[in-house]
């Protein structure tokens, strides 16, 4: 067997992560956490780093002996780290800022090497100057493989995700774009699947999709299952506005607060044509909603799973008001001991000036008391 097909078995898909039932007070409607926290490497990150791994050896771009470069502070260093140690390839990433063991740690007990830069810009030039394959994860966002498992596991109303790289929202978007799950098993239609423009502007802070035509269009007859895909946004980020305002240059040049997902410019993987609606979210919001996650399931979630978690019950709130009934699945994007000193912890939340009281309110009264807490 060549060395490019051994690491095409190695890059195949993993067995599918787990499904939580989220209490929500909305009787015939459910939430579902699909936790990514389950990964290997604790991330969604996983499923992007596989999948870029598999674009580039398909590209011809990485081979055997390749060194693979990538630029990131975050998750997706683990990830790659992790399966470029399988794969036998080295593995260098140029990280922003001053050099952190807590950083560097997880990425060289993988066998990867750090490079840390400043100012935290630069990290993308220093990443194209290294002899090597940098598989930029911002300018390549390749697919990945979550629609064909999520959708193998439930037919949902809505997904909500972050969009960081844009990927994600593109993947769950295309599937759902080209396949007719009405045709096989799909379920009995909802409510919120047959009402057409079921989500409009009367939702605070919420913008109607400027394309609910296109999935009407690909599903059998009109009238079959029907899922769509809600982004939801953190502040300083530039995909809510740019997306409502149907502006792809659309900028804010603020870095985000929430890790993972939010940025200060629309990034080429965004594809607004495949999401049906952006949702902003506060973050306080985030925050409270990820110690809620926390709260019911035990998971130290990050702050991005919060966003989502936000959006998600503003859906099922408009869906409960409008008397339909359905399922709607939000991502939990990591989790990590490393969040309990930052979205978990009060005197962070203080020092950043998040008021999370207000939020935590409207937590407890949207979600339902865990039974074991
Ligand atoms: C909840 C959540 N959704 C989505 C994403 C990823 O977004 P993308 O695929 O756009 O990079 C993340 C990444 O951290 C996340 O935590």
């Amino acid at each position: 067997m060549s060395w490019n097909a051994r690491a095409l078995d190695v890059l195949a898909a993993g067995p599918p992560t787990p499904l939580i039932d989220f209490p929500v007070p909305a009787p015939g409607i459910r939430l579902l956490l699909k936790d990514e926290s389950a990964q290997p490497t604790g991330s969604l990150r996983h499923r992007h780093a596989r999948a870029l791994f598999r674009q580039a050896i398909l590209d011809g771009l990485v081979a055997q002996g390749t060194t693979v470069v990538e630029a990131t502070g975050g998750n997706a260093a683990v990830a790659q780290a992790w399966f470029a140690r399988r794969l036998g390839l080295p593995y260098i990433v140029v990280m922003p800022g001053e050099r952190s063991e807590a950083r560097a740690r997880a990425v060289e007990a993988l066998g990867g090497e750090c490079r840390f830069v400043t100012p935290p810009l630069a990290i993308y030039d220093a990443a194209r100057e290294i002899d090597g394959h940098f598989l930029d994860q911002f300018g390549r966002a390749a697919p990945h493989d979550l629609g064909e498992e999520l959708f193998g596991q439930v037919s949902p109303d809505w997904v909500v995700t972050g969009a960081g790289t844009g990927a994600t929202s593109a993947t769950l978007g295309h599937w759902l774009r080209s396949h007719h799950p009405a045709d096989t098993d799909g379920p009995v239609p909802s409510a919120a699947g047959r009402a057409s423009g079921a989500v409009g502007r009367d939702g605070p802070g919420t913008a109607e999709n400027r394309s609910s035509g296109t999935l009407e269009g690909s599903a059998p007859g009109g009238g079959g299952w029907r899922c769509r895909v809600a982004v939801a946004d953190p502040e300083n980020s530039a995909y809510f506005p740019g997306w409502a305002l149907d502006t792809p240059d659309y900028v804010t040049g603020m870095p985000s607060r929430i890790e993972g997902i939010g940025r200060p410019r629309i990034e080429p993987g965004f594809r607004p044509d495949l999401v049906d609606l952006v949702i902003p979210v506060p973050d306080a919001a985030s925050v409270a909603a990820a110690r809620r996650i926390r709260d019911v399931t035990g998971l130290p979630v990050g702050g991005s799973s919060g966003t989502a978690l936000w959006a998600a019950l503003e859906l099922v709130e408009r869906m409960r008001a409008r008397g339909e009934s359905g399922t709607v699945v939000s991502l939990i994007g990591d989790a990590a001991d490393r969040h309990l000193a930052t979205y978990h912890n009060d005197a962070w939340a203080a020092g950043k000036g998040l008021d999370l009281g207000p939020h935590l309110a409207e937590l407890r009264r949207r979600t339902a008391v865990h039974p074991s807490g």
